[in-house]
């Protein structure tokens, strides 16, 4: 983690803060894209402190993969902070609208007012905001309702050539998300975004971050770990070093002499999180969050 570090800091992150500056006083309203499954950790402070005057979103994307009772704290959580909370699943293209109901919300004080004025209302222009892998590109596209409009690549920050894409109920979407850092510096934070893939698997031991997260789930939500891999209620008491073992076993993940291919495992194990098959998890709740 060290080493990604010096790469990302200190150049890439002052270009970056440069480029959402600019970016930022085009739009009217920021949507804040976060994972659902790690609503704290996805979040980067710096859009707090860009953006603190103003409007703003906060999506919790994948809320399909995460675990429904705790979505429900967040977004009471981030409601209190005085946020409109939308809950999304861009993957399948649910609750897209309520971004646009949430953004009329907070602009109808300021269009109300220039109507009173006799000004001309302007289409609320709306620009797409998070760490890498929240679900920007996906969000751009499914709101674009064409699959070319969002550009890929994971390079922080906004390109020059930005484009509005014309939404069907006549706001205006900057076609080029924000990108923003993950949050590298809090180890807690980065720990899980390496467990949902928001930091590259490089810079993590595939085989210790998938023992971090058997500890973690066996806290948890021992039952879905349980279910998903017939485990005994014994197997709940062993450590994750000793039940990525068990699985491996049960598996077949075996190498030829019989021995647990942990490797194998480890990257099953992971792959079988991010992508839902254990369950719908969610990595913190807001109660532990404020006991932090
Ligand atoms: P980004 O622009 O913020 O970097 O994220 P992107 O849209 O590329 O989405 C990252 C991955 O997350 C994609 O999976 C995408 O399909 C998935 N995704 C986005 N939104 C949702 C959602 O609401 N629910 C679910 N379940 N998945 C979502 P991918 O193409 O398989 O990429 P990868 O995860 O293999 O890298």
């Amino acid at each position: 983690m060290a080493d990604q570090l010096i790469n990302w800091f200190p150049g890439h992150m002052a270009k970056t803060k440069r480029e959402m500056e600019q970016s930022i006083k085009l739009v009217d309203v920021v949507v804040e894209l976060l994972d659902a499954r790690a609503p704290k950790s996805s979040k980067n402070p710096y859009l707090d402190e860009l953006w603190s005057r103003r409007p703003r979103v906060i999506a919790l994307n994948k809320s399909d993969l995460a675990d429904a009772e705790l979505s429900g704290h967040w977004t009471n959580y981030y409601k209190a902070q005085g946020f409109e909370v939308v809950l999304l699943d861009s993957l399948h293209g649910n609750g897209l609208k309520l971004i646009s109901q949430a953004a009329d919300r907070l602009m109808k004080t300021k269009n109300e007012a220039r109507k009173a004025k006799g000004m001309k209302i302007q289409p609320t222009k709306l620009m797409i905001s998070g760490i890498p892998n929240v679900g920007k590109s996906t969000l751009i596209n499914q709101m674009a309702k064409r699959s070319d409009a969002a550009k890929t690549g994971n390079k922080p920050g906004v390109t020059k050539s930005n484009q509005w894409i014309k939404l069907q109920n006549g706001m205006l979407l900057l076609d080029t998300p924000g990108i923003l850092w993950p949050k590298f510096e809090d180890q807690e934070a980065a720990l899980r975004l390496a467990f949902i893939g928001s930091i590259s698997d490089e810079i993590n031991d595939t085989y210790t971050l998938a023992v971090k997260l058997l500890d973690q789930l066996l806290g948890t939500y021992p039952k879905l770990l349980m279910a998903r891999y017939k485990l005994s209620e014994e197997d709940l008491n062993l450590t994750g070093e000793a039940l990525i073992e068990v699985i491996g076993r049960k598996r077949g993940h075996l190498k030829s002499g019989g021995e647990v291919d942990l490797e194998r495992c480890a990257r099953m194990l992971l792959d079988e999180f991010r992508n839902g098959k254990i369950g719908r998890i969610t990595l913190e709740d807001v109660v532990s969050e404020s006991e932090n």
